[in-house]
């Protein structure tokens, strides 16, 4: 029986999760694992209130019955458990491929820890495999994708069938084929220059732990510099 490594990572970071916390549900295929352990916790009595990244995964966590608040209720948050599209070993990482990258940002940064679920094939030594979603307004989209053709990249809007690909906040979103991002940082500062630009799917100094999934059924975790 092949092993889900997805679920393995993400089932491990839901142990992290204690009585009493307002937790951040990440979006995507990875995350989907921790909110369906974090509903079975919840449905034995653990006592949390959840904040969700995406419409998905409200969905998914009011059906297992996960009281959810709105981001404006709380403060803050404890933990967030967010999968990633690549992550590097000092926890950078490429988000975005799930559209989410906005809000998801939004509850990571606001949150006291933010734990990355992957499996292994997300581990990377350098970013820029996987293209960097950006999200950008609609209004003048053309200039704004020619503006991050400029950073060196092939940018594409995102279709979904025939239409293109609409974010949960009602913007587009930019791909963008870097194949290697060099300095991320850097990067990360020309994309917030652009006017036109919402958010990027780079983040940075935000993941506190990563846990990865390996195929042979083992888990790594690899603790960030920000790490508590
Ligand atoms: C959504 C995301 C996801 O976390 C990322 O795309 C990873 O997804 P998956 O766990 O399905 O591979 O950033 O916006």
């Amino acid at each position: 029986m092949s092993v889900n490594v997805k679920q393995l990572a993400a089932e491990k970071a839901v142990e992290y999760v204690e009585d009493g916390m307002k937790v951040g549900l990440g979006t995507g295929s990875t995350a989907y694992w921790a909110i369906r352990k974090l509903g079975e916790r919840v449905q034995q009595g653990l006592k949390i209130t959840a904040v969700a990244t995406s419409r998905a995964s409200e969905e998914q966590a009011r059906e297992l019955g996960i009281p959810l608040v709105a981001f404006g209720d709380i403060d803050s948050l404890d933990l967030t458990i967010d999968g990633a599209d690549e992550l590097d070993s000092r926890l950078q990482l490429i988000k975005g491929g799930g559209g989410a990258l906005l809000r998801e940002k939004i509850v990571a940064v606001n949150s006291t820890r933010m734990i990355v679920v992957a499996d292994e094939s997300k581990a990377v030594e350098t970013l820029g495999k996987f293209p960097l979603p950006v999200e950008i307004i609609p209004f003048a989209w053309e200039w704004t994708l020619a503006q991050l053709n400029k950073l060196g990249c092939s940018a594409a809007l995102r279709r979904s069938g025939d239409d293109l690909y609409k974010t949960d906040n009602g913007n587009y979103i930019a791909d963008c084929r870097f194949d290697t991002i060099t300095s991320a940082p850097e990067l990360a500062l020309s994309l917030q220059s652009i006017p036109g630009v919402v958010e990027h799917g780079l983040f940075i100094g935000i993941a506190d732990m990563a846990i990865i999934g390996k195929n042979d059924g083992s888990i790594e975790i690899v603790e960030g510099e920000n790490h508590l």
